[in-house]
C-alpha cells in the first residue's frame, strides 16, 4: 500500500457506501440516475423490440452491482424476465433489496448472489442456463479504467465463458466539465461522505487507522482521461498506521480514490465492437448526457 494511487471502485460499497450512494442517486447535482432512467422509460418499446429480435422473450436478467435494484424494477414489465438475477458485493443489502423486489412481483423467480463479480463471475446453478442478459446501468463501467473496462466486457461476451447473449449497459457521456463536477462534489456533501466512507472501509478491511476528519474530499475532470477524480487530500501533515506499517501524509497530499471515466457514444460503440459485441445500438435523452446501449453476443 505504499503508493496507493487508486483504490478498485467496490471498495465504496459496504454497507454504509451502499446507502449513501442511494442519497446520491437522489441529489439534484447527480444526473446520471434520473437521466438514465429517462432513457428507458423513453425507448422501453425499442429496448424490448432489440431483445426480442434476439428471440429473447423470457430472459434472465442478471443484474451486475444492483444495490437496490431501483434500476431493474423499473425495467421489469418492459423486459419481462423470467428469472431475475442481482448480484452485488454489498450481501445483506441487497438481500433487503431482492426481498422488497419479490415483494413487488411475487410470481418472479430471483435469485439473488452476493459476490464480489470484479475477478469473475460465478453463478450458482439455480440460474437458468439460456436467455440470459446482462444488466450493468448506473455508468458503473465508467469506474474502470479503459483497459480493464474492455477486458471486462471481453470476458461478457466470450460465449466460452458466460452463456449470456447480450448486454444493456448504460454509460455517462462527456459533457462541460462543471456539470460533471457538480455531479461529483454535491453542496450537502453527500459524495465527500461517499469517498470518505473509502477510507473507513479500508481502516476494517486492513486494520489502518484512517481518520476521516483529516481529509478533505476533491473532485475534477480531466479532460486529457475524459475522466472525473476523485481525491481524498490530506488537511493537515499525518501518519496512517495499519499492522506492521506507516505512511506519512504531507499537508495537501492527494489519495485518487477513484475515476468515473466519460464516453462518447462513438467511443463505447468503438469499445463493444472490440470486446466481441454487434448488433450495438444505442438511445441517449435530448441532451446527450447519457446513453443506454444494447449489444448482442
Ligand atoms: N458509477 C457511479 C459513477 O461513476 C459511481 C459514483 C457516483 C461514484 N458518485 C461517486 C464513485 C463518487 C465514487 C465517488 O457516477
Amino acid at each position: 500500500m505504499a503508493k496507493m494511487a487508486s483504490a478498485s471502485p467496490k471498495f465504496f460499497y459496504n454497507a454504509l457506501g451502499s446507502r449513501i450512494f442511494e442519497a446520491i442517486t437522489a441529489l439534484d447535482e447527480y444526473y446520471p440516475t434520473r437521466t438514465e432512467a429517462g432513457i428507458f422509460q423513453a425507448a422501453a418499446g425499442q429496448i424490448a423490440g432489440a431483445l426480442a429480435d434476439q428471440g429473447l422473450g423470457r430472459p434472465c436478467l442478471i443484474d451486475l452491482g444492483a444495490g437496490n435494484c431501483a434500476k431493474a424494477l423499473s425495467l421489469m414489465p418492459v423486459i419481462k424476465p423470467r428469472q431475475y438475477v442481482p448480484v452485488d458485493i454489498s450481501a445483506d443489502f441487497l438481500r433487503d433489496a431482492a426481498g422488497q423486489v419479490q415483494n413487488g412481483f411475487p410470481m418472479l423467480d430471483i435469485v439473488a448472489v452476493g459476490m464480489d463479480f470484479s475477478a469473475g463471475l460465478v453463478l450458482p446453478g439455480e440460474v437458468q442456463p439460456d436467455q440470459r442478459v446482462y444488466f450493468y446501468p448506473g455508468s458503473s463501467l465508467g469506474n474502470f479504467q479503459p483497459a480493464q473496462a474492455l477486458e471486462f466486457l471481453r470476458r461478457m461476451a466470450d460465449p466460452a465463458q458466460g452463456k449470456a447473449r447480450g448486454l444493456l449497459l448504460g454509460i455517462d457521456l462527456v459533457k462541460d466539465p462543471a456539470t460533471l463536477e457538480a455531479a461529483y462534489d454535491d453542496a450537502l456533501g453527500v459524495t465527500a461522505a461517499f469517498n470518505k466512507n473509502l477510507l473507513r472501509n479500508v481502516n476494517g478491511l486492513l486494520a489502518a487507522d484512517f481518520d476521516v476528519r483529516q481529509w478533505r474530499h476533491v473532485a475534477l475532470f480531466n479532460a486529457g482521461q475524459s475522466r472525473i477524480e476523485m481525491h481524498l487530500e490530506a488537511l493537515s501533515d499525518l501518519t496512517v498506521r495499519w499492522p506492521g506499517h506507516a505512511r506519512q501524509f504531507f499537508k495537501g497530499e492527494r489519495i485518487h480514490t477513484e475515476s468515473s471515466y466519460k464516453y462518447t457514444t462513438e467511443s463505447m460503440t468503438v469499445l463493444l465492437e472490440k470486446a466481441g459485441f454487434r448488433q450495438i445500438r444505442h438511445w441517449t435523452d435530448p441532451d446527450q448526457w447519457f446513453a443506454v446501449f444494447w449489444a448482442a453476443i
